[in-house]
């Protein structure tokens, strides 16, 4: 018995390391940000509250950047412009958790608000860091 577990145990620490292990680069992940806020956006304009809470969550839940993606962006971006960007990544992540929230709550105003401030994110961070971001993701895809 314990040894089915320990075997099962192991299976979860391999797949967990491939995974952790598999290349995300920014295009996926933004690919997979801009999916979530047009379910949001049919969501608001049908009043299912429950899809909207679902797509921040994914937002949410997109994790800290790969570690491949914040090593390219380390190198090549200065000092505090990759300070600047990690910070922006990391308030999207934040403002989809309060948006979720309001959602759950059905609170309309609130979540109007919120979803705002997000959205003004993407395009802050769009307009400080696209083309110096995609020209550090070109160094680290051709390594
Ligand atoms: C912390 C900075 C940052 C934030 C915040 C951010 N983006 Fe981006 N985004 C980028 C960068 C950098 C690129 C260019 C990536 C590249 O070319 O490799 C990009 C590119 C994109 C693209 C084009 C991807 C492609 O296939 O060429 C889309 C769509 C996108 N972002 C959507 C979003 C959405 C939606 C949000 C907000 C929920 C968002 N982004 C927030 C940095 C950011």
């Amino acid at each position: 018995m314990a040894r089915i577990f320990a075997y099962f145990l192991l299976l979860i620490l391999i797949s967990g390391t491939t995974q952790a292990a598999e290349p995300e680069m920014l295009k996926e992940r933004m690919n997979a940000w801009e999916k979530q806020m047009i379910a949001f956006q049919s969501a608001l304009y049908r009043h299912e509250f429950k899809k909207m809470a679902d797509a921040m969550h994914a937002i949410e839940n997109s994790g800290a950047l790969p570690p491949r993606v914040s090593g390219a962006l380390k190198s090549s971006l200065e000092e505090q412009d990759y300070k600047d960007y990690m910070k922006l990544d990391k308030f999207i992540r934040g403002s989809a958790t309060v948006v979720a929230e309001q959602a759950e709550e059905g609170n309309v105003q609130k979540l109007l608000m919120h979803q705002g401030r997000l959205l003004m994110t993407c395009i802050q961070c769009h307009d400080m860091f696209m083309m110096k971001a995609a020209s550090a993701m070109q160094g680290a895809a051709a390594q």
